[in-house]
């Protein structure tokens, strides 16, 4: 049977002949599992403040299966779209359309953690395979930890808990926190406040706005008037580089520092000067230098005429962590345990550099302290040496 025919067509071209016996006895040695194309569903954010990263991440998957010549484990595969709009009430509707519309065998989802959240219930209880690619919800590889759910990202208070610690050393002993009030913002938040509370740092305040609003005015006038020593917030995407604009022109740049995680990645060619000097934690960022990262960036300038980013690497592991599974089955999808073990166990040799999997099934990374010197997240140490989510709650860990 050619690769070419995908699982549905093979069962229907079977029930044509005549039924199970019928296949049975004209294709004796071939698994269904082990032929056609493997489905892929990518559930991302194509519309709104996020929509640029659902598109660096789909293009780091595509990277990465580009290099492999377009198959893993001898298997071509298949995408189906949905875009999420980093909506979580419309979460559950979307997810059922790629598990039981598409009946795909791996999700790849998403960005936005409320919109995560509504995912793993549902992949949960399918048993669907499922990377998320970036989306930070403590609880996807915490309380709700899962056999068959994967993180090839970060835990929103893994890439930020290391920053509070620098901002103390660097004397900043007051800080104002601000972000979107929903999962990330809020986690987030908890990350910064343990690391600058335990260094002896004090919060002054803690500011938010809905999802995704980005009327920042009247919250930057309130941090003028606190006046403490540092602001530190989580936004991202379209959201994050208008706040970078904002923060600038209230004339708070130069005056109290800002610090972040995310807020600069993906928007220094939009925010021009007004990122200057940010600093921030991840696990990712440029000028790293290595072999492995130098080879990504050039393949995805290559391939998609712009620089990559820290969700395009994540996209990039996405691809890499699913092929270690199917690669230790020879392709057969429907050997889940087998994958599972083997993504378990994976040793990713990522452009941020390698990472294991924690046994909540999170990246066990290095967070880089950054800094924007002209157009780039330039790496300027290492914050925090192979750091692990504590994972709380999950019963795997
Ligand atoms: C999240 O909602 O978990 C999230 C969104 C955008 C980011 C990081 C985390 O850049």
């Amino acid at each position: 049977m050619s690769n070419s025919i995908n699982r549905r067509d093979f069962i229907k071209s079977g029930a044509a002949l005549g039924g199970a016996a019928t296949v049975g006895g004209l294709w004796p040695n071939i698994a269904i599992g082990q032929s056609g194309k493997i489905k892929v569903g990518l559930m991302l954010p194509y519309t709104g403040t996020f929509a640029q990263l659902g598109v660096a991440i789909e293009n780091g998957f595509r990277l990465y299966l580009q290099e492999k010549g377009g198959k893993i484990a001898g298997r071509e595969i298949e995408f189906f779209k949905v875009d999420d709009e980093s909506d979580p009430a419309k979460a559950p509707e979307n997810t059922n359309k790629l598990i039981q519309r598409d009946k795909v065998d791996l999700i790849v989802g998403t960005v936005h953690s409320g919109v995560a959240m509504g995912m793993i219930k549902l992949t949960r209880e399918s048993g669907t395979l499922h990377i998320i690619p970036n989306a930070g919800a403590g609880a996807a590889t915490g309380a709700l930890c899962a056999p068959n759910v994967f993180r090839s990202s970060f835990s929103n208070w893994q890439a930020i808990y290391p920053l509070g610690k620098h901002v103390y050393d660097k004397g900043q002993k007051t800080a104002v926190w601000i972000t979107w009030k929903y999962g990330a913002g809020e986690e987030a938040g908890q990350g910064f406040k343990e690391g600058f509370v335990k260094a002896g740092g004090k919060i002054l305040k803690e500011l938010y706005l809905p999802f995704p609003n980005v009327e920042f005015q009247a919250l930057l006038t309130e941090i003028a008037s606190i006046k403490p020593d540092a602001v530190a917030c989580f936004f991202a995407g379209g959201g994050g580089a208008k706040f970078i604009k904002d923060y600038a022109a209230a004339g708070l740049k130069g005056k109290i520092p800002l610090y972040s995680s995310f807020l600069t990645d993906g928007v220094l060619e939009a925010v021009g000067n007004d990122a200057e000097g940010i600093e921030t934690t991840m696990h990712y960022g440029d000028a790293l230098n290595t072999k492995k990262d130098n080879a990504f960036r050039l393949g995805y300038a290559k391939a998609f005429k712009m620089q990559p980013d820290v969700y395009a690497v994540q996209g990039y592991d996405a691809a890499q962590l699913f092929a270690i599974g199917l690669e230790a089955v020879k392709g057969d999808i429907n050997n889940k345990a087998g994958i599972i073990k083997a993504m378990e166990a994976a040793k990713i040799d990522s452009p941020r550099g390698a990472w294991t999997m924690s046994k909540a099934h999170n990246p066990i990374q290095d967070i880089y302290l950054r800094k924007v010197v002209g157009k780039e997240n330039k790496v300027i140490g290492v914050a925090h040496k192979a750091l692990a989510d504590p994972a709380r709650g999950c019963k795997m860990a």
